[in-house]
């Protein structure tokens, strides 16, 4: 009798084992790309930018997972209208998993609450971390875009994020503070784009005209060549638009409730500007992975913990 349990034992951790494997495998195949979303001064609209990015891109086909990483002030459940009950940090003490925690907005994309578990990550032995892994590898089946709305300011935990994503997009507004401290990002990650596939890329949100954005943006970029050496690519503007504001109030995500409002309409133009950087892009070179993202997350906030 027990010599049957414990074969039954023992398929049952084959079997588990098997299903790790192959997910393990699939996880090293697929090429989830990760964007950060981050500004110097706060509420410049990185998180309407960020969720009106995941629906445009979803309906481009792409599926989204939408992170929520703002280490202090975590609201983009409030802003897509749901209530999160869980977050990282219940995946990282193993209470829940990650079918529980990931919210699903709408048929593509889906809401990942951070919470106090990207910082706890960083704290992890680097078997716990093994296992968070395999908890997360999932998400590079269901998703193709992992895309990251951080808190705002120049402290070590986001630039992490910028540092460890494939791609990181600067949002500034044209007031003078939100320029200068767009700068300041900048000036703390070193300049701009670098190298293919890591790049630092800015977007001015809540823009008079496209004139204005396009002048804000020069600006910033001739002072980071002036000073830095490099600068950060312009991916284009968004228009300042009472519908967000109305939006925001009424808890419903712009992108969907006013499709054809300006606002809208500049999303879409950057969304067909990111798709035509990527289309050009062969995946596996350049794409780095969840894997190597978290790596390089966490252990950039290992190095602020000792530093
Ligand atoms: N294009 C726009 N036109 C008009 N208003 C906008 C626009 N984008 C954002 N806003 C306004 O700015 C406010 C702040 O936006 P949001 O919360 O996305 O900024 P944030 O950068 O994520 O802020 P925080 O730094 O606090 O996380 C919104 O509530 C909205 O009213
Ligand atoms: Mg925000």
């Amino acid at each position: 009798m027990s010599a049957i349990l414990t074969d039954q034992a023992g398929d049952l951790r084959r079997i588990v084992e098997e299903k790790r494997q192959a997910l393990r495998q699939r996880g090293r195949q697929a090429h989830l790309r990760t964007v950060a979303v981050l500004s110097g001064k706060g509420g410049v609209g990185k998180s309407n930018v960020a969720i009106a990015l995941s629906c445009a891109l979803a309906d481009q086909g792409k599926r989204i997972v939408l992170l929520d990483a703002d280490l202090g002030m975590a609201n983009l459940d409030i802003l897509c209208g749901v209530s999160a009950k869980y977050n990282l940090s219940h995946l990282v003490s193993g209470s829940r998993e990650l079918n529980e925690i990931l919210i699903p907005l709408e048929e593509r994309v889906a809401l990942l609450p951070g919470g106090v578990g990207l910082r706890e990550m960083a704290d992890l032995d680097d078997e716990s971390m093994e296992r968070v892994f395999e908890l997360l590898i999932e998400l590079e089946e269901r998703a193709d875009l992992l895309i990251m709305d951080t808190g705002a300011g120049i402290h070590k935990g986001v630039l992490s994020f910028a540092q460890a994503a494939d791609m990181a997009l600067l949002v500034t507004t044209p007031e003078p503070t939100s320029v200068r401290d767009a700068y300041g990002v900048i000036k703390s990650l070193g300049g701009g784009a670098q190298k293919p596939g890591e790049e630092l890329m800015l977007v001015v949100n809540m823009a008079g005209s496209r004139e204005e954005a396009h002048e804000v943006a020069e600006r910033i970029r001739m002072a980071s060549m002036q000073f830095l050496g490099s600068a950060p690519a312009y991916l284009g503007y968004i228009l300042r638009d009472d519908n967000v504001e109305r939006s925001v109030r009424g808890r419903k995500v712009f992108y969907r409730a006013h499709p054809s409002s300006s606002a809208a309409n500049c999303v879409r133009r950057l969304t067909g500007e990111l798709l035509r950087l990527w289309e050009g892009r062969p995946a596996q070179h350049e794409v780095k992975g969840l894997r190597s993202f978290f790596l390089r997350l966490t252990r950039s906030f290992f190095a602020d913990h000792r530093g």
